[in-house]
């Protein structure tokens, strides 16, 4: 009927024009300075906590990356955090052994907990000299300057958080994972050129170690990566990606299920971080908040106006037989020939079912 396509037209406009019109809007940013003070010269001691949970094939290799990066080995510490049952600890000591250039230390979990629980033991490891703290995963591979170039930015002031931009390589990319970058790194950087960007990336994310010595970092299911970023964007510093750390991550395992859950950890940082700063204490208004509401809006609230707009043109089609309920439908079906729509509705999907899930599961412990 009339009233139900017109119901889901201007749902289906509001769902799609405000990711485009705040696209737009952030576009004009592309060129902007960035309004900070990078320090080349600057050196620190610096603290990569790497948690592995049974990556024996890929470990070496990553630990090698580690290596290969031009920052001074005696200012760098890596410690990794196993709860690995297929011998990764034995293969990173034999490894260490052979490679003893690069400071190692391997810290063995007695039983398997989740990665943010890795995290947070092998942050008791950091020592109180230490001014650098970079999370990173086991299957990351950085460009050699990344570290030294995080830390000349984290040498602003201001600066408290800096993550990379990923790309991803290896087995065909069918479900659109670097079509789905190139449309949020753009979003992201100019996020960050405005003040900061909530979406942090786990395989490259390096934070002032100060900010963490004075007031920890959020904990909380599901808070292991971009949390940390918003929490510190909220206390007042800068949370940012830049575009020339990058970092490959070759693709492996069940995409779909690692998309659910990347939706599922994002949408409990968007219903978490803000309440958990502002319970702390910490919570200082910024121009962060205006980027905060417009990515809740986009995370929590408007996949569920697709999923809406959608479900009440199929009613119109079941109930009525209406013509132009089946019109805008094909429409649609036409429009995902699109790889960009594709990649749009596909992530539209992931957050629904991401936040459907969150009610039950977490998702803090996941297999490959
Ligand atoms: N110690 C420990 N214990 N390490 C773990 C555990 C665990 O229970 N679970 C996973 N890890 C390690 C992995 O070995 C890897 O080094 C890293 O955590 C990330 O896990 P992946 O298996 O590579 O998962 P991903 O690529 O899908 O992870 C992405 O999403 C996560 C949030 O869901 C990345 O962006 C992560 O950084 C992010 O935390
Ligand atoms: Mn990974």
């Amino acid at each position: 009927m009339m009233l139900l396509e017109v119901l889901a037209l201007t749902i289906a406009i509001v769902h799609f024009a405000t990711p485009l019109i705040y696209y737009a809007y952030l576009k004009r940013y592309e060129r902007r300075p960035w309004n900070i003070r990078v320090d080349n010269g600057y050196k620190c001691r610096l603290a990569v906590i790497l948690p592995t949970y049974n990556e024996t094939e890929i470990i070496k290799e990553k630990l090698e990356n580690i290596e290969q990066q031009d920052y001074p080995k005696e200012l760098l510490k890596v410690i990794v955090i196993d709860s690995s049952d297929d011998g990764t600890a034995h293969v990173v000591e034999e490894w260490s052994s052979t490679n003893n250039d690069l400071n190692l230390k391997l810290i063995k979990e007695k039983e398997r907990r989740g990665k943010l629980y890795a995290l947070d033991l092998a942050l008791k490891h950091v020592s109180p000299d230490c001014g650098v703290i970079v999370f990173t995963d086991a299957d990351a591979f950085w460009n050699p300057k990344a570290l030294s170039k995080a830390v000349s930015l984290l040498a602003d002031p201001n600066v408290g958080a800096v993550t990379a931009r990923i790309m991803y390589t290896g087995i065909k990319d069918k479900l659109l994972e670097n079509t789905y970058r190139d449309y949020y790194n753009v979003v992201r950087v100019a996020e960050s050129k405005v003040h900061s960007t909530p979406v942090h990336n786990g395989p490259f994310l390096a934070i002032k170690a100060e900010l963490f010595h004075q007031m920890g970092l959020p904990m909380f299911e599901g808070s292991d990566d971009s949390a940390f970023a918003s929490f510190i964007a909220f206390t007042g510093y800068r949370a940012i990606e830049v575009d020339d750390i990058i970092v490959k991550e070759p693709l492996r395992g069940s995409q779909i299920l690692k998309k659910i859950r990347r939706a599922q950890h994002l949408l409990l940082n968007f219903l978490a971080t803000k309440r958990y700063t502002k319970k702390r204490g910490l919570y200082i208004k910024s121009s962060f908040d205006r980027i905060w509401k417009i990515e809740w809006w986009l995370h929590v609230v408007n996949p569920w106006l697709l999923v809406v707009g959608t479900a009440f043109l199929f009613v119109d089609l079941a109930l009525f037989k209406s013509k132009t309920g089946l019109a805008l439908l094909a429409i649609g079906l036409a429009l995902l020939a699109l790889k960009s729509f594709r990649m749009w509705v596909f992530q539209q999907l992931y957050l629904a079912i991401g936040a459907v899930r969150n009610l039950w599961n977490k998702n803090t412990m996941w297999k490959r």
